[in-house]
């Protein structure tokens, strides 16, 4: 018989175009674990809807990151690619969870006070409540392992106390997930300020790459990185700008930080970028090309999420049965 494989899940919100963090930190790692796990990748638009969006804007982002994970090769019969939206269970597992979730732990999360300090009492629900829906989206799948850049990790912490809570009241439900977080490029930085990461709401568009961004404007952007006047390519905390072009560069050329010192000793920056430079565009053109080639046939993209919807429905639906068994809901019979 065959050995059931270890389930992944993760997703990423169609908030903004995706950047080059999301494509590291993210992608480019589900890419080298799809043929060891049975995967389901999610664009995940009811965590986006969190902030107001435009449905046009919307419509046409969701497509454009089905259309990412397919065009940087996650292949589509091996994966169960979805949209979230697609499959109630969601947001029917997140309401049951929200009943085994305190206030407490959900108002000590980063993102929710960084959110909520900007946005004041006209904060949505939603954005507080954001947390539990993600850890339905992981627990409905069984997930063992979460592959997600670092600023998720406390999310994923929450999403496994939470099913231990549920376990402890009843009996064993979920696996409790672990995060896969990578070593090299779990965090990607704003290229105008290399304290904060590269986001696609930040507002300075010199701060990020997208992955759809051509050519000239990404060397334009690297161009103008904030580096430092030391004019040492190192790696080193004293030089966040410099340090942060390296793990880029690293990660790409799959070079160590100690090689890449080493080939741009005594060098300076104007190469050292333009590489950088050159490296991005290596690895996004192909890219960009069969995304437009994607976007160009809906038809393609709607059987594809079709198929991922009926899989990712199927299975989820079975945790959600047990969910409500165990909580006391009357199950009504087929
Ligand atoms: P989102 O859409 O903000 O980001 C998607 C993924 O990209 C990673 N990422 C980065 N990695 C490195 N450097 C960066 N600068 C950078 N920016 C973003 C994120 O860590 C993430 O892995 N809440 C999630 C989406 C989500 C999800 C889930 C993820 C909803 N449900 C269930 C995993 C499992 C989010 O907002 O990601």
């Amino acid at each position: 018989m065959e050995e059931k494989r270890k389930v992944i899940f993760s997703g990423i919100k169609p908030s903004g175009d995706l950047t080059l963090g999301n494509y590291i930190g993210a992608i480019k790692n589900w890419v080298k674990l799809q043929d060891e796990y049975d995967c389901y990748f999610c664009v995940v638009d009811l965590h986006a809807i969190t902030v107001r969006q435009e449905p046009k804007d919307l419509r046409q982002r969701t497509l454009e990151i089905l259309s990412i994970y397919i065009a940087s090769g996650i292949d589509p019969d091996k994966n169960t690619l979805f949209i979230q939206s697609h499959v109630p269970v969601h947001s029917e597992a997140a309401w049951l969870l929200n009943c085994y979730t305190y206030m407490g732990e959900l108002s000590r999360m980063t993102q929710y006070k960084d959110k909520s300090q900007k946005l004041g009492d006209s904060i949505s629900a939603g954005l507080f409540n954001y947390p539990v829906l993600m850890a339905a989206d992981i627990l409905i799948y069984n997930a063992d392992l979460v592959p997600v850049g670092k600023d998720q990790k406390q999310h994923l912490e929450i999403a496994r106390d939470i099913a231990e809570r549920f376990n402890n009241i009843y009996s064993p439900t979920f696996v409790i997930p672990d995060a896969y977080i990578p070593t090299e490029g779990a965090k990607i930085m704003d290229l105008q300020d290399a304290s904060k990461k590269m986001s696609k709401s930040e507002e300075n568009p010199n701060g990020y790459i997208l992955i759809m961004d051509p050519p000239e404007v990404i060397r334009k952007k690297v161009s103008r990185a904030v580096t430092d006047s030391l004019g040492i390519v190192k790696y080193s905390d004293e030089q966040p700008g410099v340090k942060n072009l390296i793990n880029i560069l690293s990660v790409l050329t799959k070079a160590s930080p100690e090689e890449i010192e080493k080939n741009y000793e005594g060098k300076g920056y104007a190469q050292f970028k333009s590489d950088v430079a050159e490296a991005i565009i290596k690895e996004l053109e192909p890219i960009q090309t069969k995304v437009k080639e994607l976007m160009a046939n809906k038809s393609y993209l709607e059987e594809i999420y079709k198929k991922g919807a009926e899989k990712a429905n199927y299975v989820s639906m079975k945790t959600l049965r047990k969910m409500q068994k165990k909580i006391g809901l009357i199950p009504i019979s087929k």
